[in-house]
């Protein structure tokens, strides 16, 4: 499946992003706070998008076809959380070089209304570390609400708090 946007297409990953990947994964400010360590080779970029990229309903971000983040639903038992009903989670990053122009709330806002129309999906689940502003902030633009707050660990296995949101599509 391919989703366009005004600005991005949203595709399948493919094993030539593993340059592309490494590049921005490689970066702490992205995946710890997010709760996946920073990729450490190329060649573990490669793997993940043989492994966890390679799961229904996960996208490469692209501008002119270049990979430059990731967006995704994830179905139960790959979410993060246990929600209820097996409910289905919404899980996002982007290269930092990108951040601030609203592209990871357009790439979202697609694959809600994929999610809606052609999956036939009425609620999403997300959540994020309580410090991660930027993320609560996609999440409100989009229309999520309040839901709960969840204890969880971080990568070193310290308690941390997070705060889950919901969205129910009508
Ligand atoms: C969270 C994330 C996906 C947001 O993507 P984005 O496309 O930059 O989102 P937006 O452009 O809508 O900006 C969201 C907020 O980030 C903040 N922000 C914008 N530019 C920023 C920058 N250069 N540096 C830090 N924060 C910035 C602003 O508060 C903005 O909110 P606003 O629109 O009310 O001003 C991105 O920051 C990211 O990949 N972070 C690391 C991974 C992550 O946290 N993933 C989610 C895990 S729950």
């Amino acid at each position: 499946m391919i989703l366009k946007t005004e600005r991005l297409i949203l595709r399948e990953w493919e094993e030539s992003d593993a340059e592309s990947l490494y590049k921005y994964a490689k970066n702490p400010n992205i995946g710890p706070i997010a709760g996946w360590p920073a990729h450490k080779s190329e060649e573990e970029s490669l793997n993940i998008i043989k492994t966890v990229f390679s799961k229904e309903e996960t996208y490469a971000i692209t501008i002119d076809n270049k990979a430059i983040g990731c967006v995704g639903l994830l179905f139960y038992p790959n979410t993060n959380h246990h929600w209820k009903d097996n409910g289905v989670e919404l899980g996002y990053w982007i290269g930092e070089e990108h951040w601030g122009k609203g592209l990871v709330k357009e790439a979202c806002q697609e694959l809600i209304k994929h999610a809606h129309d052609d999956l036939e999906i009425n609620i999403i689940y997300a959540s994020f570390r309580n410090d991660n502003q930027q993320s609560k902030r996609v999440l409100e633009k989009l229309g999520f609400k309040n839901y709960c707050k969840l204890k969880s660990k971080d990568l070193s296995g310290n308690e941390i708090q997070e705060i889950a949101m919901v969205l129910e599509i009508k």
